[in-house]
């Protein structure tokens, strides 16, 4: 792949594109042959990185998932009188976690309070990453919000109902990223981190039904890790639903139900393929097909994409 790649550039091959294609611009070359491969390999060539959290367009309307659907809509019913509630989906890449939860969360009732955040494959190793995340959404803060911007977000009730100390907020400006200005100890900052979550979703619940939605926990980052293991509990006590995906090596470390999700099965397939081709399939094609997909929607994508090409 490095020999293929024009000096500056960055191409990746189908695995790592799998993995990076929500977080980057990427463009589609023609296949190459490459050392050890006897065919050719698919290409891409990396044009740069989105912003966070923008709307990725969808191929195909969704197919089958109402269980599941319900199950997520039943625990929000729930929160209304009976507390918070937790879900973890689980299942291999590409089985539609994103979609679910995507489709669940654009179809909130009105007055339902969202807020979602990511973890990243290249970020597992940054403390705080997923924390910080969860921080910026639930303030509005953008990635390019600047210091200023950051501490007035922190300073307008949002966080809590009373000012916070300096100590919290220098510590929460070196959480969001901006220098290392806490003379906190590790674990006071643990300790302090903790909880502003808690009040922060806390003062957002009062308000209405918060729902929070944390996607691709296997690359969680493990001080966030050790944050969520105590916050999640806590949310437990307010009208939250916490919604997390992640692939199967991933154990929530709360109590959650969980909703192990499968490939599609025959019917839905076939739905879902004629969708991408944008109309009825052969069943002999579309038995082909699903038998090379496995019901994975994400390589029914994939190969009508490149059946297409
Ligand atoms: N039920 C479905 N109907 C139609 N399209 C679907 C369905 N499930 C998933 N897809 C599509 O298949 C692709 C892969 O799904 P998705 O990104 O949700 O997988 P994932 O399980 O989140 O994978 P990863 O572990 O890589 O994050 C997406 O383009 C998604 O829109
Ligand atoms: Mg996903």
């Amino acid at each position: 792949m490095e020999a293929a790649a024009p000096a500056g550039e960055v191409l990746i091959g189908p695995v790592t594109y799998r993995v990076v294609k929500n977080d980057f611009e990427i463009e589609t070359l023609p296949p190459v042959t490459v050392k050890r491969k006897s065919a050719p390999v698919r290409v891409y060539r990396i044009i740069r990185a989105y912003d966070e959290d923008r709307a990725v367009p969808e191929l195909a309307v969704l197919v089958g998932r109402d269980k599941e659907l319900a199950l997520l809509h039943d625990a929000l019913t729930e929160i209304a009188t009976a507390g918070g509630r937790s879900a973890c989906i689980s299942g291999e890449p590409g089985v539609g976690k994103s979609r679910l939860v995507k489709e669940f969360s654009t179809r909130l009732p009105p007055g339902h309070d969202l807020v979602i955040a990511r973890c990243g494959s290249f970020e597992t190793d940054t403390p705080y990453r997923l924390v910080a995340r969860l921080i910026r959404n639930a303030l509005g803060l953008g990635t390019r919000a600047d210091e200023a911007a950051a501490r007035a977000a922190l300073a307008d009730g949002t966080v809590s109902d009373r000012p916070l100390d300096d100590a919290s907020v220098r510590l929460m400006l070196e959480v969001l990223g901006y220098g290392q200005g806490s003379t906190l100890d590790p674990q006071t900052k643990h300790r302090v981190v903790v909880e502003l979550l808690r009040r922060l979703f806390a003062r957002r619940a009062e308000r209405g039904p918060l729902v929070i939605i944390l996607e691709d926990l296997h690359w969680v980052d493990p001080v966030s890790a050790a944050v969520l293991a105590q916050v999640a509990p806590q949310l437990m006590d307010l009208r939250c639903l916490l919604v997390a995906t992640s692939r199967p090596e991933w154990e929530p470390a709360w109590p959650a139900m969980r909703i192990a999700l499968q490939p599609l099965g025959h019917e839905e397939s076939h739905a879902l393929i004629g969708g991408l081709l944008g109309g009825p399939v052969d069943p002999v094609l579309g038995d082909a097909l699903l038998a090379r997909t496995g019901g994975n929607p994400f390589f029914a994508e994939e190969i009508v994409t490149s059946l297409k090409e």
